[in-house]
């Protein structure tokens, strides 16, 4: 990757370059005062389009640590993968149907093979259990192309800072960042030594930029100062984990050398500024309660435990219901205006006002008995 190169966009598209940038502001500023646009922009992109599903094949599994499973996905036919960038992750469609996102972890510059990094969760929703369970070499598979919102655009400085499986998509990181020579440092936290994935494969790099450090060694978890610690003055911090991981860094920011944060979390933000209301289930369904610091999709999965779901942070779509009636107040990343006004909703994030009812149409509720 070219260090003055922006990194593409959630699409894989290279963005716009400045020049275009300004010729459109230009044409957007002027066009009026010349009887007529000169520059149209095109309509926006739905960020859903339909893209064909790519056929996968599990070619390879290994342990890669305590009840983490590593596997090697190819093209059936041997041919090349699509394209990615470090921080990208993978939509598995998994035999039963269920779909979860993977970051991965393997290198770049390898399109004949995917690899991704699975813990275990017996708590979970499945999805870990099923793949550690049936899947297998020679298990057919379908997914999406590639998707980034967690790029690595290469500063000069960089701290990566990774609990647990959270190393999955910082690993791409670390070798992109030895590729261009960058002062980079790796902090890999968890419970105990055996349960960092990769961290034989991390030590062998550079043990002088390669920090692993577990809680067992060190009578608890870190500090968000301990962690930034490690930050080259002026780095981009990158940063994959639990949430209290997160909340710590994020706190700890300021004092530190770092100059900038990015990070990707693992299941749900906290709810930290939500109102009660409540979801009804069909025109003529029963009303369910949505606490204040609970999300629509947990009230409803109590009802319709099946109703599918994967980030849980409104960028998947796979958790999309109908709004029937009532006023969202949409918090997701995925959805479009034009998509919003014909009533999707995301109810994984999206809320509404203290007291308000929104009606939803969930998928098979008409199947079901009404209570
Ligand atoms: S679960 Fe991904 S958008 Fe709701």
């Amino acid at each position: 990757m070219d260090l003055r190169t922006p990194p593409p966009d959630l699409y894989g598209r290279p963005r716009a370059d400045t020049f275009f940038r300004f010729l459109t502001a230009f044409g957007d500023r002027y066009s009026p005062a010349l009887g007529g646009p000169l520059l149209r922009r095109s309509p926006r992109r739905p960020f859903s389009r339909p893209t064909p599903a790519l056929q996968l094949v599990v070619t390879a599994r290994r342990r890669a640590a305590a009840d983490v499973v590593e596997l090697t996905l190819a093209d059936p036919s041997g041919g090349p993968l699509p394209p990615w960038q470090p921080g990208a992750h993978l939509r598995l469609a998994l035999p039963s149907g269920r779909e979860r996102h993977y970051s991965l972890c393997g290198d770049p510059a390898d399109t004949a093979a995917y690899r991704i990094a699975v813990r275990r969760l017996p708590a979970g929703g499945g999805g870990s259990v099923e793949i550690h369970d049936t899947l297998h070499p020679g298990t057919r598979l379908t997914a999406r192309r590639p998707r980034n919102g967690f790029a690595f655009c290469t500063e000069p400085a960089v701290l990566l800072l990774a609990g647990g499986i959270g190393i999955t998509p910082l690993l791409p990181m670390v070798h992109e960042a030895r590729r261009h020579g960058l002062d980079w440092h790796l902090v890999h936290t968890g419970r105990s030594a055996g349960t960092l994935p990769f961290a034989d494969e991390l030590r062998a790099l550079d043990p002088h930029r390669v920090h692993l450090r577990t809680d067992d060694e060190h009578g608890g978890p870190p500090t968000g100062a301990e962690l930034l610690a490690h930050a080259p003055r002026g780095a981009a911090v990158y940063c994959c984990g639990p949430a209290p991981m997160l909340a710590a860094v994020q706190r700890a920011l300021d004092g530190s050398p770092a100059a900038s944060l990015h990070f990707e979390r693992f299941g749900a933000a906290p709810i930290t500024d939500g109102e009660p209301f409540a979801v009804r289930l069909g025109a003529d369904g029963p009303v369910l309660d949505v606490p204040a610091d609970r999300s629509a999709l947990d009230v409803l999965r109590e009802a319709r435990p099946d109703l599918a779901y994967s980030c849980h942070q409104g960028f998947c779509g796979t958790c999309e219901v109908r709004l029937l009636a009532g006023t969202a107040d949409h918090r997701d990343r995925r959805l479009t205006a034009e998509q919003r006004a014909a009533g999707a909703l995301l109810p994984c994030v999206s809320r509404a006002a203290a007291g308000e009812t929104l009606v939803l149409d969930v998928p098979g509720a008409s199947d079901r008995p009404r209570p």
